[in-house]
């Protein structure tokens, strides 16, 4: 029987719930199939703060206005692809990955390209000698660009065997943010139409992975021209818009003291542990970030914002609680029915 392993980083919670889905339907399939959540088992905090890697407009935005306490260089995330060396702390995953038969590696698309998080892994893994089958997956919100491009360079440099890739549009977790009311219910019921076409399109792939491992015969079609096409008014956005957000009317990620309940929910749940308790005992930014937007979804009270522009609009609340607004919502209609 296959095993499988499934990694993944997961900035507000819907690639994790999309590996939940693939795990699921390949255990239906009698796969054995672990799951391993970097923040679970890597230290993040560690790999990343050692060499942070970064986006362009991300690296713009935060020249603009550095932040005081530790102000060490990003490094862009196409030099470095140019300097690729192994990190000793990861060195001993090539005894445990050994028995595996496929791995599935997987982020959200940040603009583009993987979670720069999920580039850093991989460039620290050391090089496999035994040519591990793997396959790249993503969530995203209809436009992965360069994911899979980047993903299968860098797993072919690991001495992976790459054999395809598996992504879902869900829905945007960026512009929350940017909203002045966030529809829990209505995006909840999207959560739903979407969740029956992720398994959809895992029940495809997988059909191909069968294809690969027990002979049977496959036809993989590979994207079709109105997802290329989609992905061109995006990139402009993600080019020009998201540059602009961030310059001019986000940036400069700021707490309001007086709605903080000081409950340190941002400074355990950033993912690369960059928020600190200050002298005053609010929490700080002191280190430069891969704008994941967690800490700002996560606050129980809106208390942070990018600029005051995001004051006291809406947040995302995952995956888990658009979900159980949407059940809670056809429970309601039947009772109202009966
Ligand atoms: C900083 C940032 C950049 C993003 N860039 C893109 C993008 O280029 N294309 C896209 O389709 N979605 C983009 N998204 C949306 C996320 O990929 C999408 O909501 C994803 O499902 C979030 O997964 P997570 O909850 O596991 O972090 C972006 C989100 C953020 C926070
Ligand atoms: S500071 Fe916030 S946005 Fe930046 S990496 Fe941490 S949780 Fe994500
Ligand atoms: S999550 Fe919000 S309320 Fe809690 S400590 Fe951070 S800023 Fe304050």
């Amino acid at each position: 029987m296959l095993k499988v392993l499934m990694v993944y980083f997961s900035g507000t919670g819907v690639t994790r719930y999309f590996a939940s889905l693939i795990q699921e339907e390949m255990e239906k399939r009698g796969y054995i199939c672990d799951n391993l959540n970097l923040e679970e088992v890597v230290d993040l905090p560690t790999l990343w703060q050692k060499n942070p890697v970064a986006l362009n407009y991300t690296i713009r935005a935060e020249r603009k206005r550095p932040l005081g306490k530790y102000p060490w260089p990003y490094r862009k995330i196409d030099t470095a692809l140019e300097n690729v060396e192994e990190n000793p702390i990861l060195s001993g995953l090539k005894d445990e990955w050994d028995n595996y038969d496929l791995i599935g590696f997987g982020s959200p698309v940040y603009s583009f390209r993987p979670a720069p998080v999920m580039i850093r892994f991989l460039l620290d893994l050391p090089v496999f000698q035994k040519k591990i089958r793997v396959f790249s997956f993503a969530t995203h919100d209809g436009a992965q660009g360069d994911y899979e491009a980047f993903m299968r360079n860098l797993l072919r440099l690991k001495g992976f065997k790459y054999v395809g890739h598996l992504d879902q549009s869900f829905v945007f977790s960026a512009t929350a943010i940017m909203r002045s009311r966030f529809d829990h219910l209505k995006t909840g019921r999207l959560l739903v139409r979407k969740t029956f076409q992720a398994r959809k399109n895992i029940f495809i792939f997988l059909e191909y992975i069968n294809s690969l491992y027990f002979g049977i015969p496959y036809y993989y079609k590979g994207p079709n021209l109105l997802d290329k096409l989609v992905g061109i008014p995006y990139r402009f956005f993600y080019s020009y818009g998201v540059d602009f957000i961030l310059n001019h009317l986000l940036f400069g990620f700021g707490i309001h003291k007086d709605e903080c309940i000081q409950c340190l929910t941002c400074v355990q749940q950033c993912p690369q542990g960059l928020i600190e308790i200050g002298d005053d005992d609010y929490p700080i930014r002191h280190y430069h970030c891969m704008y994941c937007l967690r800490c700002l979804n996560w606050c129980p009270t809106g208390a942070l914002y990018f600029s005051s522009l995001t004051k006291g609009k809406a947040r995302f609340p995952g995956p888990e609680v658009l979900l159980d607004a949407a059940l809670q919502d056809s429970i309601d209609d039947r009772l109202k029915k009966d």
